[in-house]
């Protein structure tokens, strides 16, 4: 697979601007990121989560952020909304081994609280910062299909203007022209079961 230019055609997988983005091997990209410091989520967390999977992938699914056993982990979607999302793919007969799974931010941020580590979602600056990650994840790997799981992955590929309520399974065109659309996050999914 050849190694895309950086700039613009790398940055037209998704809709939110992206100045540099890094090129190379999914490994190289992996240890690149676990020293990123471009902003202040590295320092309370235990890793840097990337994401999981083979550059063949033909499907990318992006959540939003590594919760507490991603952290742990150092990989994306193993706690329980990682659970939830790939007995999901199972039944509708899509194997996980095909699938690149990974966040639109790529530390934990959190509070903690006690003994445990309450969740906090990435502001704007943090998400910005964490981008080329995502660019150069996509731009490597050029899926078939990009599947944003809920508002946080959804807004980076598509602008803040889209809505996961209205516009969820619905599909959109990557300024790329590539087919991509926006679903639930597997966590809000969890939220609605439990009550
Ligand atoms: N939720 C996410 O958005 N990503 C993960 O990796 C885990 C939970
Ligand atoms: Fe870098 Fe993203 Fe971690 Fe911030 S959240 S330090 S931008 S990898």
């Amino acid at each position: 697979m050849s190694v895309e230019p950086p700039g613009p055609v790398a940055s037209s997988w998704m809709a939110k601007p992206v100045d540099a983005i890094p090129t190379g091997a999914l490994s190289r990209l992996r240890a690149e990121a676990a020293g990123c410091r471009a902003c202040p989520l590295w320092r309370p967390a235990t890793q840097t989560v990337f994401g999981r999977g083979r550059a063949a992938a033909r499907l990318v699914l992006i959540g939003e952020q590594p919760g507490d056993r991603e952290d742990l982990a150092g990989a994306p979607f193993v706690g329980p909304a990682g659970q939830l999302l790939r007995e999901t793919l199972a039944q509708v007969g899509i194997d996980a081994a095909s699938v690149y799974f990974t966040n639109a931010v790529k530390h934990f941020k959190f509070v903690p609280r006690g003994k445990r580590r309450l969740h906090q979602r990435a502001n704007a600056a943090e998400q910005a910062a964490c981008r080329p990650w995502l660019a150069a994840e996509l731009a490597r790997i050029a899926p078939e299909v990009v599947v944003a799981l809920g508002a946080m992955a959804a807004q980076t590929l598509f602008g803040n203007a889209f809505r996961v309520t209205a516009q969820r399974g619905v599909w959109q065109t990557l300024p790329n022209a590539r087919p991509a659309l926006a679903t639930w996050h597997p966590a809000a999914l969890l939220r609605m079961r439990s009550p």
